[in-house]
């Protein structure tokens, strides 16, 4: 059975939420599919999973600073190299919202990782959500595609 991590931050419980259909979306898939916090995740095991979902609320028009740490340590994993992944992140629906899922995906590139779908961005209405309407359909539907791609 494939294996998949989502690996998320969030403050507000936004991103999780999107995380969490992430990784159901892929189990409905048939993919061994669990997420985790960046506070929680041990980067020794991420070598066991074949795709990895990496994502984070969008601050100050990029990456949070938990979510920055976290991609920091990423770089002494050797395994992550030609790994698969998929970045997404949850951000304003303004003008100039910036996105921390494009910023994200420009890391996971120069860790040699192989992006399998191009990144995506979940809205919030406010800055404490809620999450648009749709949006955890979104991210099951996505999560299938990506399923398809492990
Ligand atoms: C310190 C801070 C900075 C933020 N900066 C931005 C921003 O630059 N662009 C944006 O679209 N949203 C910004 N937001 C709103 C967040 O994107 C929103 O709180 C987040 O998507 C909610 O996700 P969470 O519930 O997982 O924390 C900011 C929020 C905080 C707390």
């Amino acid at each position: 059975m494939k294996k998949a991590i989502v690996v998320y931050d969030t403050i507000y419980g936004n991103t999780e939420k999107v995380a969490k259909a992430l990784a159901s979306g892929m189990s409905e898939k048939g993919v061994q599919a669990d997420s985790i916090s960046v506070q929680k995740v041990d980067i020794n095991r991420l070598k066991e999973y074949d795709l990895l979902a990496i994502g984070g609320p969008t601050h100050a028009f990029g990456i949070s600073k938990p979510m920055k740490g976290f991609l920091e340590k990423l770089k002494k994993v050797e395994e992550v190299k030609g790994k698969k992944a998929f970045a997404f992140d949850t951000r304003m629906k303004i003008r100039i919202a910036g996105s921390a899922a494009k910023k994200i995906e420009k890391k996971l590139t120069k860790l040699r990782m192989n992006i399998v779908r191009s990144s995506s961005s979940a809205f919030v209405l406010g800055s404490e959500g809620p999450l648009e309407e749709g949006t955890e359909e979104r991210f099951r539907q996505i999560a299938g595609e990506i399923a398809n791609l492990i």
